[in-house]
């Protein structure tokens, strides 16, 4: 197994009157290369998942194993040298007054675990270059603008490169196309996919729109209250509809699936 939760618990305002079990017992097991897509109303848990996984905020109880090692108390800094994580805002996990080219160093030197500045060698720079051309969208040639000038679909498209320019163990997107406008997020949609089957990268998905869900890797989760209520892949997912997953949901919770942004 790549990533292994076991019984992971996150309770918000312990012992007042908004105590609240963001995470409640979630147990996954996802392997190598598996590329799972995530849905859920608001307030399931699923990024409180993620910032359990990542460490940017801890569980409280449970165990995550992470290709062998217990990284459930890791610190985030540590992990952030095997784990991607992109966001729904195109401005966070990048450095706006540093240049497209600086930001890609700064996530490379990390991702090897060095924290020491130092110049890039050619051999990086040519790598850098070589990642970004393979985008198609002339980005190779704006390697000296500062990231905050590109349009949110071309700083995305950047993150993603930061993201796995060193292969992760695991890599994280929460909601990463929602705040884009649909041809953009069209087209980093595709780029992700692409990336993700090339490198044979693991990767969780979050989105809101059940029917890339569906279309888009090999297995998706249905998170509710803390927990998983739908776990579907291979034939049973094939050529599975919208309208299906939400009745599979609605048999297992007896209750209809709510999500403000679902049907957007
Ligand atoms: N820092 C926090 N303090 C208190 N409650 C929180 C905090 N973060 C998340 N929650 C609550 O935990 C639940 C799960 O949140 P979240 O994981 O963000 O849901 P999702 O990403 O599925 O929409 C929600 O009810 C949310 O209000
Ligand atoms: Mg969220």
């Amino acid at each position: 197994m790549m990533l292994k939760l076991e019984a992971v618990n996150k309770i918000f305002n312990k012992n007042t009157p908004d105590e609240h079990k963001a995470l409640n017992n979630l147990c996954l097991n996802v392997s190598q290369g598996e590329f799972v897509t995530i849905i859920g109303g608001n307030g399931a848990g699923k990024s409180t998942m993620f910032n359990a996984i990542s460490g940017s905020a801890l569980c409280d109880n449970g165990i995550i194993e992470l290709d062998g090692m217990d990284i459930t108390y890791m610190p985030e800094y540590r992990r952030a040298s095997f784990i991607g994580r992109i966001f729904q805002d195109p401005m966070r996990g990048t450095a706006p007054n540093l240049t497209v080219g600086e930001n890609l160093i700064i996530a490379y030197m990390r991702s090897t675990g060095r924290n020491i500045m130092r110049m890039p060698s050619k051999q990086e720079k040519n790598l850098i270059r070589e990642r970004l051309s393979a985008l198609n969208l002339g980005l190779e040639d704006r390697i000296n603008t500062k990231i905050g000038l590109l349009s949110g679909g071309q700083r995305q498209a950047v993150t993603l490169i930061m993201a796995t320019l060193v292969k992760p163990k695991l890599l994280l997107l929460d909601e990463h196309t929602a705040a884009l406008d649909p041809l953009s997020a069209k087209s980093v949609m595709d780029l992700t996919n692409r990336i993700i089957s090339e490198n044979n990268i693991t990767t969780l998905m979050i989105t809101h729109n059940i029917t890339s869900a569906l279309a888009y890797g090999s297995r998706t989760i249905m998170m509710d209250s803390g927990n998983i209520a739908v776990d579907i892949e291979g034939n049973e997912r094939k050529g599975l509809s919208v309208q299906d997953i939400l009745k599979k949901f609605s048999a297992v919770k007896n209750k209809v699936f709510a999500d403000d942004n679902a049907l957007l």
